[in-house]
């Protein structure tokens, strides 16, 4: 499984990336390649992304907790906790310090932590870097952010979405648990990334947008769980949300051709008693146990 992902990353590294380079003659900075997905689509870029915060985190944390830069009850002060926050969270630290040498291939190639990358830089980052108390106090970290972000661009919504596309394909491949998933295991690709009820969420509507009924339905239903503890989202809109997935799915199931149906669908009504859906079985299974036979 890590081998298939790797082979799958360096495609897109090493085929994908090249053919725009020839295309343009020869090598432009990255953000006029037009690519909208880079982050997505390059281990290479992901792993210069995550050094970047690491150095951002360390002085972030330093400014935080010993220095006036960012006065208690100011909005930068709160900026910064909601970005350090998740940074801490989601990589399962304790302090910086457990950070530093972890820059290892595992985090990168995790679908799931990068996801909590590129979410993290993209509706957290931009809210501390772009406040002008940032730029009075760090000017020096200022600057090597906006230089580094001139080269290869902010990660863009594309990027998300690719991502959880990524996450959606692997699920579907391996028929992993969302529960699984959303804890940061990819097969042995095990890591401390974990998925909030907002992540969740995402997930879920790339999974409607494209018509994997089954992984929408369980995407939806873990933010809803999700939700109640961490109070990120709204549970009346993810109940909904549900329901329009269920919905979705019994509207076009179709009982009496179920095996011809494609494979993305359960093999019955799902009704909306909470957690029916694990107690129906995928069709993609009952395909894999014929096809097996
Ligand atoms: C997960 O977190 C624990 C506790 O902080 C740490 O000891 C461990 O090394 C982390 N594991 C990974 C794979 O990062
Ligand atoms: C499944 O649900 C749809 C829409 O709610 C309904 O039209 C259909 O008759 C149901 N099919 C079965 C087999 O119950
Ligand atoms: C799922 O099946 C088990 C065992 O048959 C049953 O006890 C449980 O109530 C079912 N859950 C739902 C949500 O229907």
């Amino acid at each position: 499984m890590e081998t298939e992902f790797l082979l799958q990353i360096l495609y897109f590294t090493f085929v994908t990336l090249p053919l725009a380079t020839t295309s343009n003659h020869r090598i432009k900075p990255m953000n006029q390649w037009k690519r909208s997905s880079i982050y997505a689509l390059s281990i290479s870029d992901l792993q210069n992304l995550e050094n970047l915060e690491l150095t951002l985190v360390q002085v972030l944390t330093q400014g935080f907790l010993t220095s006036n830069k960012f006065p208690i009850g100011s909005k930068i002060r709160e900026h910064v906790h909601r970005y350090l926050e998740d940074y801490y969270e989601s990589n399962g630290y304790i302090d910086t310090k457990d950070g530093i040498g972890k820059m290892d291939f595992r985090i990168a190639l995790n679908p799931i932590c990068a996801y909590r990358l590129i979410w993290r830089i993209k509706f957290l980052l931009q809210d501390v870097i772009f406040h002008n108390q940032f730029f009075r106090h760090f000017g020096s970290v200022s600057r090597r952010i906006s230089y580094f972000f001139k080269q290869y661009c902010w990660p863009s919504m594309d990027d998300l979405e690719s991502l959880a596309e990524k996450i959606l394909r692997i699920q579907y491949v391996y028929d992993l648990p969302v529960e699984q998933l959303a804890k940061g295991w990819i097969s042995t690709l095990h890591t401390n990334c974990t998925l909030k009820s907002v992540h969740c969420y995402e997930i879920f509507k790339v999974a409607a947008k494209t018509e994997q009924f089954t992984s929408a339905i369980e995407w939806a239903e873990l933010a809803k769980e999700i939700a109640v503890t961490d109070k990120m989202s709204s549970p009346v809109f993810l109940a909904f949300s549900l329901w329009n997935a269920i919905e979705k799915h019994n509207q076009e199931f179709e009982d009496d051709m179920k095996l011809e149906l494609e494979p993305l669908f359960f093999d019955r009504n799902i009704s909306h008693v909470p957690y029916d859906s694990k107690n129906a079985t995928k069709i993609r299974n009952i395909q894999d146990d014929e096809f097996k036979e």
